[in-house]
């Protein structure tokens, strides 16, 4: 795959805005194509009903979603990442958003636990897919295979497809998490259409972060204390940070002395 070059750089005051989200915004990118991805602070839950600015987050997923999405490229795993451009940026390929939000769950939590009764932390019997269709207004309700082809949000084939993909992330993922001490409960990702070409291929989009994952520490027993996750945000647990910081830490990609930058209060792991 052809490199983009750089030397087109836009200076951010003069990019044009193709999207603002929750979360990121996307910019374009300087050849086309492209697009740059810029992760902020803000922290959403419960349809951004619960809102919050949290200095540093933004720098964290960036650098977390990168390691991700570059050891998924090497593995072979298509994305639209190409590379991290900066603190908050990164370039990636344009693709056609599937409006679907593809949750791979390893064990019972959230939603799922509340919906069948389970208890929180109890191993699934297998690895469950689910999808919901992205839809704020309707709050991105769980949809069946069903609906999907039925609605034409993604053919047959292209669900085939987001489901080989998913079970290949949850894979790399779960093992890379265990490797350094951390359960991984569930996530969520995207995918999108990209096209090279006449060709169409399937790729894994958005970011996978401590913001669209269920991370548990393995040795702690405590249910608020073993959260390295939004849920700390979701849950008012406060330490978000300080559990994105850990996440990082433990996989290698920051160092002790190379913090975000924070102003104004942090949280205290409680
Ligand atoms: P849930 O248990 O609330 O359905 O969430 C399942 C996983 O999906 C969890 O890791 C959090 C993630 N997720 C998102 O990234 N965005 C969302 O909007 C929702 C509802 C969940």
């Amino acid at each position: 795959m052809q490199q983009p070059n750089l030397s087109r750089y836009i200076p951010m005051s003069r990019r044009r805005r193709i999207y603002e989200g929750k979360a990121k915004i996307l910019y374009e990118g300087p050849e086309p194509g492209t697009l740059i991805q810029h992760f902020k602070d803000d922290a959403t839950a419960y349809n951004a009903r619960k809102k919050d600015v949290i200095d540093g987050k933004g720098v964290l997923n960036n650098r977390i979603s990168e390691h991700i999405f570059n050891h998924l490229n090497e593995m072979g795993i298509p994305t639209h990442f190409i590379r991290r451009l900066n603190m908050r940026e990164q370039l990636i390929r344009e693709v056609e958003i599937i409006p679907l939000e593809v949750v791979v769950r390893n064990v019972a939590a959230g939603s799922l636990a509340k919906r069948l009764g389970l208890e929180e932390g109890t191993q699934l019997p297998r690895s469950i897919i689910e999808f919901y269709y992205k839809n704020d207004e309707l709050e991105d309700p769980l949809v069946t295979e069903e609906h999907i082809t039925a609605f034409g949000w993604a053919t047959p084939q292209e669900l085939d497809d987001i489901m080989a993909l998913a079970v290949r992330v949850n894979d790399f993922l779960a093992g890379l998490f265990l490797g350094v001490g951390i359960r991984l409960v569930d996530f969520k990702m995207e995918c999108g259409r990209l096209w090279e070409n006449d060709l169409m291929r399937v790729v894994v989009a958005d970011e996978i972060s401590p913001d669209s994952a269920r991370l548990w520490d393995i040795k702690t027993d405590d249910k608020e204390a073993k959260v390295l996750d939004k849920d700390r945000f979701r849950r008012d647990l406060g330490g978000l940070l300080e559990a994105y910081q850990e996440v990082a830490r433990r996989l290698g990609i920051m160092p002790e002395q190379e913090r975000p930058i924070v102003s104004g209060p942090t949280l205290v792991q409680s």
